[in-house]
């Protein structure tokens, strides 16, 4: 259990109140994804005719909820997923936090729940890193992922956005998503099940579209995939998503992903890597995508590359395709290298070993 101090202090211009039993931090080499969490959370409460009350920092600890709690039934509960890295100066920076915010409140939005003032969620999560930086692992291609989430706190078994709830923020240091260099993994093409539908929530970041993902999951797993990639729900023809990663395929000399048409998530790497090629030159285009067009190219020889991008892995090389039976290899099942070019290119930025034109990369002051 927990130890805490009796009285809060005020510190970092937060509220804040400090285990008194700090945790053993991990050897970063060792670290895995989301197991270990840090000593603090970031807490804020909502309720309806007061507005959000002050972000307050306390222990890492359980929750206390109404059994009645919306988020429990009717699933009002989002939440974004961003990381902080140590660079190699030492310094913690994170990446690109205001565009998860602002995604984060469009996800709020959809779901008819309040989200935190952009600014002011900026800066307690800032706040909150400050306080927890010693966290941030220095090891290759490690980070400290962080969980900012809202949930519907009020307890009411009436169908109808909850009137009272609670913004929160964890934070977890994980481990390099391949430890041993880029291994491309083996994708299986659902063409029953759906992820997400145009008008519905696919576009925001809500525990529904994972609920809804995780039946086809298990099956891809258990026949020796490790994802799926989702199809689109009204004709299962159009490439949405892969796993938990926005798509993109190298055919002959242009990148194509799928469009934000609303059903799947607009992704701040996705963003990022669209940045990247277009100021390489790269020809890229943000088009609906056929199964059929893919099977084609990979006969005719133009499936060149396929990755999925996302905070988790960063760029995942994808290196076999089966539809419906028929087994796809992409580039002879390795990694290729425009792949590997941006995986490069973003973990250079991310890690400081490459300087930031585009001003991805918000420092964390130092101790206050
Ligand atoms: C369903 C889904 N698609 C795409 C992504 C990639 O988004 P991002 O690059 O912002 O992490 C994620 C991860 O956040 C996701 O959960």
């Amino acid at each position: 259990m927990t130890r805490t101090m009796e009285a809060t202090e005020r510190a970092l211009d937060i509220e804040t109140e400090r285990t008194l039993s700090p945790k053993l931090r991990p050897d970063g080499h060792t670290l895995g994804f989301g197991t270990v969490f840090t000593d603090h959370m970031l807490l804020q409460t909502y309720r309806a005719g007061e507005g959000w009350g002050a972000a307050r920092i306390a222990p890492h600890a359980p929750l206390t909820l109404d059994p009645a709690a919306g988020a429990l039934h009717y699933g009002q509960s989002v939440f974004d997923g961003l990381k902080a890295f140590r660079g190699v100066d030492g310094d913690v920076r994170l990446f690109r936090p205001d565009a998860h915010i602002e995604r984060l409140r469009r996800s709020a939005e959809r779901l008819c729940m309040p989200a935190p003032d952009a600014a002011a969620a900026l800066r307690s999560l800032r706040t909150l890193v400050a306080l927890e930086q010693e966290w941030v692992p220095s090891a290759p291609d490690t980070a400290l992922y962080i969980r900012p989430a809202i949930i519907a706190t009020e307890g009411f078994l009436g169908v109808r956005p909850a009137r009272e709830y609670l913004y929160f923020v964890i934070l977890s240091p994980v481990g390099a998503y391949f430890p041993q260099g880029m291994a491309p993994v083996k994708i299986l093409v659902e063409d029953i099940q759906v992820r997400a539908v145009e008008g519905g929530l696919g576009a925001a970041k809500t525990g529904a579209n994972y609920a809804a993902s995780l039946h086809a999951g298990e099956r891809a797993r258990s026949a020796g995939f490790s994802q799926v990639l989702w199809l689109d729900g009204r004709e299962h023809r159009y490439l949405e998503e892969v796993g938990a990663m926005n798509l993109m395929l190298r055919i002959n000399d242009e990148v194509v992903t799928p469009p934000l048409s609303g059903s799947i998530l607009p992704g701040v790497t996705r963003d990022c890597v669209l940045t990247l090629l277009r100021v390489w030159g790269v020809p890229v285009s943000e088009r609906p995508i056929t199964i059929d067009e893919v099977l084609a190219a990979s006969l005719d020889g133009t499936l060149r590359e396929v990755w999925g991008t996302g905070t988790a892995a960063v760029i995942s090389p994808v290196g076999e395709l089966a539809y419906r039976g028929v087994p796809l290899t992409v580039n002879r099942g390795r990694t290729g290298e425009l792949t590997q070019r941006l995986y490069d290119a973003l973990t250079a930025i991310q890690h400081g070993r490459a300087p930031d034109p585009y001003g991805w990369m918000a420092p964390v002051k130092r101790d206050g």
